[in-house]
């Protein structure tokens, strides 16, 4: 797990994060990819983890314990968590600067679905925005 800490702390040095980014981290789990994130981030920025929160894909998969995780490292206030399907995103278009997502696309089994995922991603980013 060292060397998956190591690759997020690489592509994060290539997301251009500002201090007000919106970002949203796809298939959040437990919250690897979104707390490294919200770090990086000051008051006036937000990263949004949404999941479907399936135990199939991750151990001890819940909400509750993402945000347990979320609240002992005190990112409470720049972290929002939703329950959702990243195939189907409940969003406006254009809504984030930066849409991440790590180890969870290969878990969507359909490949339609996989594409739709990709295509929601684009459709959230805001013009000019990095994935
Ligand atoms: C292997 S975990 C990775 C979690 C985290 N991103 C990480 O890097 O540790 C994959 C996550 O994707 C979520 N997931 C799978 N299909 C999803 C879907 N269609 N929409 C939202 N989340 C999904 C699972 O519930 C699980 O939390």
């Amino acid at each position: 797990s060292r060397g998956k800490y190591k690759t997020f702390d690489e592509a994060i040095r290539h997301l251009n994060l500002k201090p007000d980014s919106q970002v949203l981290d796809l298939g959040c789990g437990r919250g690897a990819l979104l707390t490294r994130i919200a770090k990086q981030l000051g008051l006036a920025g937000k990263v949004t983890g949404l999941d479907l929160w399936l135990s199939r894909d991750q151990s001890h998969n819940k909400m509750a314990v993402t945000q347990k995780n979320v609240d002992d490292l005190g990112l409470t206030d720049r972290v929002n968590l939703v329950t959702g399907d990243m195939t189907k995103l409940n969003f406006p278009d254009a809504s984030f600067d930066v849409v991440t997502s790590s180890f969870a696309f290969h878990n969507i089994k359909n490949e339609q679905a996989r594409i739709n995922a990709v295509k929601e991603a684009i459709r959230v980013l805001k013009p000019g925005a990095i994935s």
